[in-house]
């Protein structure tokens, strides 16, 4: 009544192969973990961390309470701009998973924050409405990766009320292609003349 798909002489040699690969597995998985298991090498940030569970939840992949336990509201508050801070602040708050935006095993060089928002308006924004930060006209609550609102507050009126008209919304995000060189006044030509 017995069946092996081996040949009975070699079943112990099979056996003992397999019984040497488990325990080889074993010893790798406590000492070498990161060449056995991990999909690539940590970034710079973080490759001094040496246990995977500092960010990963058993059968759960990297979880936002675990980053959450170096990454505290307190650190973003004393050290991410005040942008960057309150936002980061919302998304420990509602537990949303920070692996939307953050990535890992990448290698050591890698960027690990994708889809960081760009400045279409370049720093001339800053200089031409004396503000310091993107909130201080955007809100910025749906996440990094979609447009942000534009709020309606004293500093964006007084920024439409300007431009003689050229300040239309939906029309006026690239500043730099009026204020060419991040010119104050606009020299006599209309730039898009379908007044
Ligand atoms: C600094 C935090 C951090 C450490 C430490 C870390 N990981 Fe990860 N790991 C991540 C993140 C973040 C992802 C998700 C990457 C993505 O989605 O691009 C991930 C993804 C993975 C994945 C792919 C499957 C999944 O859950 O998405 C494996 C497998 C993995 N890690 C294994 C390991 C192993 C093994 C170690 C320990 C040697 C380790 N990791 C250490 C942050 C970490
Ligand atoms: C054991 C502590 C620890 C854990 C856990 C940890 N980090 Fe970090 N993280 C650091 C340190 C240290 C740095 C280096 C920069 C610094 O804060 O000085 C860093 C840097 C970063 C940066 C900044 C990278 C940059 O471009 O400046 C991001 C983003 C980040 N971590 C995301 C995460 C995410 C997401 C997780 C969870 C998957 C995580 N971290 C888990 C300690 C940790
Ligand atoms: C919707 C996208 C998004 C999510 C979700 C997100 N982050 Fe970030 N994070 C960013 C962006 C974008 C930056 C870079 C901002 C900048 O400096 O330009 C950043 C920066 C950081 C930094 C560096 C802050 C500094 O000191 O300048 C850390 C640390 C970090 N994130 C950790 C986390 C952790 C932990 C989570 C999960 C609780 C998380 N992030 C969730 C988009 C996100
Ligand atoms: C002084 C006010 C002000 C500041 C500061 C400001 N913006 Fe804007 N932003 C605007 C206006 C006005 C628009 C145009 C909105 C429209 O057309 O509906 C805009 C539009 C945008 C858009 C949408 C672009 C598009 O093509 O529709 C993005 C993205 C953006 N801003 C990102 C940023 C970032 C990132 C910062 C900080 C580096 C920033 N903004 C700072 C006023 C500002
Ligand atoms: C479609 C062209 C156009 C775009 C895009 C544009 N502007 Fe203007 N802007 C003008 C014109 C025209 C004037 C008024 C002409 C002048 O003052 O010489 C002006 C005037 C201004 C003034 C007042 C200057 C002064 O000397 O009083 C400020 C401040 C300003 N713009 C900021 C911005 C910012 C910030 C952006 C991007 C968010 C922007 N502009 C985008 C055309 C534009």
């Amino acid at each position: 009544m017995r069946f092996s798909p081996l040949p009975p002489r070699t079943v112990p040699a099979v056996l003992i192969a397999i019984t040497l690969l488990l325990a080889w597995l074993a010893w790798g998985s406590t000492h070498y973990p990161e060449t056995l298991w991990a999909p690539g090498n940590l970034s710079r940030y973080h490759a001094d961390i040496t246990a995977c569970s500092q960010c990963h939840q058993a059968f759960q992949g990297a979880s936002a309470s675990k980053c959450a336990s170096c990454h505290t509201a307190k650190q973003f508050a004393a050290r991410a701009k005040p942008t960057v801070s309150a936002f980061h602040q919302q998304t420990l708050r509602d537990g949303k998973p920070c692996t939307n935006c953050h990535t890992e095993h990448r290698g050591a060089l890698a960027q690990i924050t994708l889809g960081a928002m760009a400045n279409p308006h370049g720093e001339f924004v800053f200089r031409a409405t004396h503000t310091h930060t993107c909130g201080a006209c955007h809100n910025f609550s749906a996440g990094f990766q979609s447009p942000p609102q534009l709020l309606d507050n004293i500093i964006v009126r007084h920024l439409l009320d300007e431009g003689e008209g050229a300040h239309r919304l939906g029309k006026m995000a690239q500043c730099l292609s009026c204020h060419k060189g991040g010119r104050m006044e606009i020299e006599g030509e209309e730039e898009d003349g379908d007044e």
